[in-house]
């Protein structure tokens, strides 16, 4: 992965009709806590369409040095071998994370109730994000943390011996911390108690259920509360892994601004905690459709069809839907920037503390590419050329963001001069076969500046 080889620049060029069959990889988020839950399960969990992307095969790395037995069969076909709740080893090296905030703390609260020892680690970019809103909680079920100034990584955490359970209001929209508390609280005796005001994403609340924990959730005027019954012998089981909407976003919204564009992209998780983007989309008059919509392992589930949208419009995003399209506000505004008028996203702090301030590293490489965009701490808007009216011309910093980097990739399909990342080596860690994909479907991308 980039952080720890060269550079990729990359550009991409204004080309023809984007078309075909958009077979993007499996769900970031379930295939993260597909080996983390099945490292936690009595016996072996298989698992098929696991997104094989650095930020997982770090999470799958770290299973096993818990003591967890992860073997790839190949395919996508995965097998982790679980030593069950509060079975897990002592690891004898230092857990590197890489580029991935899920996947450290997922781990951190997985860990946090077993009586060890675990230093984490991870990129300059994971190195610099905010951990005390995980530890914070994890304190409370008995946990100990020590880290550098600020909460940040390498931190060490000695896991509670005699862990209680919790009862926690997660203070920030936030999956990653609700997930935390609740690996931890399967370790802790009693009921472990988490209140979250905003929903997010549930796919941590819907597959324990599926491992057998008792899990519940009650939606309350304080938001939703999920009580977790602690130490349950979690059953293995076989999971296949959806395809990542987050991925698929990419060409979805490549195919809109692409003049002549029809892209399918097949088998795409409409969960309504991850589909605000596609809402969005359509509010702003994309062709945007859903096709064969079904239900497939409790999810809705549906093939998009996306084609060029001539008149795209800026709209308001609602701040309440920011927690169901968190990671796609980047690309979000590079669609924004060929519609007409402004699209104005409020709501959307967090944005500051993902892989990279991902409102900044879009604010400068939009404007150096002719887009006008304000931003304050918690919003931004973007006010849209329309098609054919972009200028483009630049190279952009992509800041060890994966989404960033696609994201100026996508604009440059359709700006009047070539868009740049200074390296596109981070997309590895979520999206591996962005390249191969994207140009099969008729996109111009190279290496090179
Ligand atoms: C994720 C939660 C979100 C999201 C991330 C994946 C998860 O982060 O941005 O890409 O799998 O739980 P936050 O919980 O920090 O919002």
């Amino acid at each position: 992965m980039s952080s720890h080889g060269d550079p990729i620049p990359m550009t991409s060029s204004a080309c023809g009709p984007l078309s075909g069959v958009a077979e993007v990889p499996g769900d970031k988020s379930i295939s993260h806590r597909s080996l983390i839950l099945g490292a936690m399960a009595v016996g072996e969990t298989t698992i098929t369409g696991l997104l094989e992307g650095q930020d997982v095969l770090d999470t799958g790395k770290a299973m096993q040095a818990f003591g967890a037995e992860v073997v790839n069969h190949g395919g996508g076909s995965w097998s982790v071998h679980g030593v069950g709740v509060g079975g897990f080893a002592e690891p004898d090296q230092v857990i590197d994370c890489g580029n991935s905030g899920t996947g450290v703390r997922l781990i951190m609260g997985a860990m946090a109730t077993s009586p060890i020892s675990v230093t984490f680690t991870g990129d300059a970019s994971l190195n610099g994000r905010p951990m005390a809103r995980v530890t914070d909680p994890l304190a409370l079920f008995g946990c100990q943390a020590v880290g550098r100034a600020g909460g940040r990584l390498p931190m060490t955490l000695v896991g509670a011996a005699d862990p209680v359970p919790v009862r926690y209001t997660v203070p920030v929209p936030s999956a990653q911390v609700k997930s935390a508390v609740l690996l931890a609280g399967l370790n802790a005796p009693g009921e472990t108690v988490v209140i979250e005001e905003e929903a997010t994403r549930d796919h941590t609340e819907r597959m324990l259920a599926g491992f057998g924990a008792e899990i519940s959730t009650e939606v309350t005027e304080a938001g939703r509360v999920i009580t977790l019954k602690g130490q349950p012998e979690l059953a293995p089981q076989h999971i296949d892994v959806p395809r990542d909407p987050s991925s698929a976003a990419f060409p979805v919204c490549a195919a809109l601004i692409v003049p002549g564009s029809d892209v399918l992209v097949p088998n795409i998780g409409l969960n309504p905690t991850r589909a605000g983007l596609f809402t969005t989309l359509r509010e702003m008059g994309a062709d945007l459709v859903y096709e064969n919509e079904r239900e497939e392992g409790g999810e809705p589930v549906a093939d998009l069809r996306a084609r060029f949208s001539p008149d795209l419009v800026g709209i308001e995003v609602p701040a309440e839907r920011a927690a169901s399209m968190i990671d796609e506000y980047p690309v979000l505004s590079v669609v924004a920037s060929f519609a007409k008028g402004r699209t104005h996203m409020p709501g959307v702090k967090e944005l500051r503390v993902k892989e990279s301030d991902r409102i900044d590293a879009m604010a400068v490489g939009l404007r150096a590419a002719g887009v006008a965009v304000e931003d304050g701490p918690d919003w931004w808007t973007v006010t849209g050329l329309g098609h054919g009216n972009v200028p483009g011309g630049v190279t952009c910093a992509s800041h060890l963001d994966h989404r960033i980097a696609m994201s100026f990739l996508v604009m440059g399909m359709a700006t009047q001069k070539p868009m740049g990342v200074d390296d596109g080596g981070p997309i590895a860690t979520s999206f591996p076969i962005f390249e191969p994909l994207m140009s099969g479907l008729g996109a111009d991308m190279r290496r090179g500046g």
